[in-house]
């Protein structure tokens, strides 16, 4: 397994302590236990890979939480099934994949996304970005960078056990370090969750988390 550890500091920077990360580069998939082999049997090579590099990775860091396991499996909605205890997230973008995993005593949800170089079109704005968000982004590349950080929040509170139906349900609230999350009227109230991100050249990179002593909702 090949470590970029620049990529991790950058990581481990926009979380807080008791976060163990590992990223590395994206690499042709070698054997699989087989709770994780089952669960690409019909998927293309690049999909191979940057699912097995990510469990690959995800069970070093596990490993190094001092919860080792012998496999990552997944849940039924598709996020890794996490050891008892402990909460993490997945993402592979643009050639490199991390993880990310923490105890529950410390983080009570985690989501990480990174992104490589890509825009999103204003026609698709208004089915992601609640009118709050789309009257603040200025242009295709920001809006690319506000979805990566939903998609970051989107992972943390589906690790909450609360994933939101729409990504309109949920509100990127600007922050002088980065977003605070605010559900839209209406939906579930969900713990304290910040959201904060950062460019390295091309690459984005985005954390959102919940502290595990925040017990009021945001
Ligand atoms: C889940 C999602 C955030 C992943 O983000 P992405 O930028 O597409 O891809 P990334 O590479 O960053 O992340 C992929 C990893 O996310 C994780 N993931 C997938 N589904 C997940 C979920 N429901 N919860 C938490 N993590 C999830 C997996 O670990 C996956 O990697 P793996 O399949 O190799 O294990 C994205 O696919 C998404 O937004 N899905 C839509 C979910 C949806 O439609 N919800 C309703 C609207 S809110």
């Amino acid at each position: 397994m090949t470590r970029d550890r620049a990529l991790e500091d950058i990581i481990l920077g926009l979380l807080p302590p008791g976060v163990i990360v590992r990223a590395g580069p994206i690499v042709a998939a070698g054997p699989l236990p087989t709770i994780e082999a089952r669960l690409i049997t019909r998927a293309v090579e690049t999909r191979r890979a940057e699912f097995a590099s990510g469990r690959v990775l995800a069970r070093n860091a596990l490993a190094a939480l001092g919860r080792p396991v012998q496999a990552l499996g997944a849940t039924p909605g598709a996020g890794p099934d996490w050891p008892d205890g402990v909460v993490g997230s997945l993402t592979h973008a643009h050639g490199v994949v991390a993880a990310a995993v923490a105890r529950k005593t410390a983080l009570a949800g985690l989501g990480i996304d990174i992104e490589g170089p890509r825009t999103l079109s204003l026609s698709t704005w208004g089915s992601v970005f609640t009118q709050a968000e789309c009257a603040a982004l200025t242009d295709s590349h920001a809006a690319a960078r506000l979805f990566s950080a939903k998609e970051a929040a989107y992972k943390c509170l589906a690790g909450l056990g609360q994933p939101p139906a729409e990504f309109s349900d949920f509100e990127m609230q600007p922050q002088v370090w980065g977003y605070r999350l605010r559900m839209s009227r209406g939906a579930p109230p969900v713990p304290e969750i910040l959201v904060r991100h950062c460019l390295i050249g091309e690459r984005g990179v985005c954390t959102a988390y919940c502290h595990a002593s925040t017990g009021q909702p945001a």
